[in-house]
């Protein structure tokens, strides 16, 4: 098995967080793909051992969701653009068209050298910054194609990438133990919300004090 003992011994810990050990499968199978690179049949096996559940079982977890690499390896920095209405309409759309062809691949292909894997992805509930760029998981707002096409070439040249919000892009891998759950210690890195995100939440306070005129149930 590749599963390292510090992965194990991580897995674990993340599965004791929950009251049914197996609801710890989704934060599970992002530490091992952080650490081998995709799911393969040792990730699927260990998950399957640690949790007491059928190898089975976590495939169907591992093939529902889209962040999820079955069997094929991800490159060293992940690129989203998200495609969903909003963001399509405002730019996306022509945004991942231009990153397709500087990258040479297509949607969920990596380049050749392994560096950048490119994929077309869903909301990412920051429509109000569309469209929206992702490196790693890491924000770039109201991105356009030249802003992206410096953000390959920069990491392209090994250079420090700083998103819109968020600390600098560190490699896919090491988003993935952060989405895990695993604590990086960079929640407070690169600033907080701006007036845009707090908008709705605004508009709804307003409503509920009934300030706007509407009536409150
Ligand atoms: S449509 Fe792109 S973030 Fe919502």
């Amino acid at each position: 098995m590749s599963i390292s003992e510090q992965t194990l011994a991580e897995s674990r810990e993340l599965a004791g967080r929950y009251p049914k050990a197996r609801s710890g499968i989704v934060p599970m199978l992002h530490l091992m793909q952080a650490e081998v690179g995709m799911v393969n049949s040792d990730v699927i096996e260990a998950c399957a051992e640690i949790l007491d559940i059928s190898t089975a079982e976590v495939v169907a977890v591992a093939t529902f969701y889209t962040m999820y690499r079955m069997r094929t390896e991800g490159g060293e920095h992940h690129i989203g653009v998200c495609v969903n209405t909003g963001c399509g309409l405002l730019g996306g759309d022509a945004l991942y068209e231009a990153l397709a062809v500087k990258l040479g691949v297509g949607h969920n292909e990596t380049t050749p050298d392994g560096k950048f894997t490119l994929e077309r992805i869903e909301c990412q509930a920051a429509c109000t910054h569309a469209p929206v760029l992702t490196v790693d998981w890491e924000f770039f707002d109201h991105s356009t194609i030249a802003e992206a096409m410096d953000v390959i070439d920069r990491l392209t040249a090994g250079e420090e990438v700083l998103p819109t919000r968020g600390p600098a892009v560190r490699g896919w891998r090491a988003a993935e133990r952060t989405v895990a759950g695993l604590d990086d210690g960079l929640a407070d890195e690169g600033g907080g919300v701006d007036e845009l995100m707090l908008a709705g939440l605004k508009v709804a306070k307003a409503a509920e004090s009934g300030v706007d005129g509407t009536v409150k149930k």
